[in-house]
């Protein structure tokens, strides 16, 4: 199966959420977000069983969320990636693997997340490589921001770990000063609140192209803190 041979299914003047062959799309420039009803992730259009679900965000082109999918066959894997061309991608792989422990979302993340994620969700989270927008004035672009967090809290189950890996050292500033201000998540490492190496995390497009060319990458991960009941 190459990338070419997933043809989008929505028409720009009819679009609407949909599942089509594993991929969930969630359209851009939309009012109805609020009135999808999710099918439950055990409906057969999605992944057929029920199994903890572990979620990446940002999966550009699926290396990393593929080797997962692979070596973890018992969890079921989400892939999120707004750029249709990569979820192509990650299409033909979960194809050419015969992959039926992972799905696809065509969409934007928080927008994902916000509508169409029930809570509790995700067993675990992932954001390998978010675009940094490294540009001041571009830096209200960026995910990891507090409306983002606030929903990864209500959509991971309470304990859940979300682990954000950057090349950025900027970004992962900011995002160490939001968490940790966050009443929501803790920190699981201890000051500087993260770590520059992680055994069998696993590789991805971006990690590879950065190790080349001698960056420092940055590994943090904080755990759902959220109270049952709280919000
Ligand atoms: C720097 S690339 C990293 C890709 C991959 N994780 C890797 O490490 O090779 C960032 C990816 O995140 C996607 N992305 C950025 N913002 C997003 C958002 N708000 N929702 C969904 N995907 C997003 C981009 O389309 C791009 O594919």
């Amino acid at each position: 199966m190459k990338p070419k041979n997933l043809k989008s299914p929505l028409i720009w003047e009819e679009r609407r959420p949909l599942i089509r062959d594993r991929i969930l799309y969630v359209p851009q420039y939309y009012d109805h977000h609020h009135e999808w009803l999710f099918p439950g992730w055990e409906h057969p259009e999605i992944f057929g069983r029920s199994a903890p679900i572990e979620v990446e965000y940002c999966s550009g082109n699926g290396l990393w969320i593929i080797e997962k999918a692979l070596a973890y066959p018992e969890r079921n894997w989400v892939a999120v990636e707004r750029q249709f061309e990569r979820v192509r991608k990650i299409w033909s792989k979960m194809h050419n693997f015969s992959l039926t422990n992972l799905f696809i979302v065509c969409g934007e993340a928080l927008t994902f997340t916000r509508f169409y994620a029930p809570d509790r969700s995700f067993a675990a989270v992932y954001i390998n490589f978010p675009d940094p927008w490294p540009k001041e004035k571009h830096a209200k672009n960026r995910l990891l921001q507090e409306p983002f967090i606030t929903q990864m809290a209500r959509a991971t189950a309470i304990g859940a770990k979300m682990m954000i890996v950057t090349d950025h050292f900027d970004y992962t500033t900011q995002i160490t000063k939001m968490m940790l201000m966050s009443p929501l998540w803790n920190p699981c490492f201890p000051e500087p609140y993260f770590v520059n190496e992680w055994e069998n995390y696993g590789t991805s497009y971006f990690d590879a192209l950065w190790r080349e060319q001698g960056l420092t990458i940055y590994y943090m991960q904080y755990f759902n803190h959220l109270q049952e009941g709280g919000e």
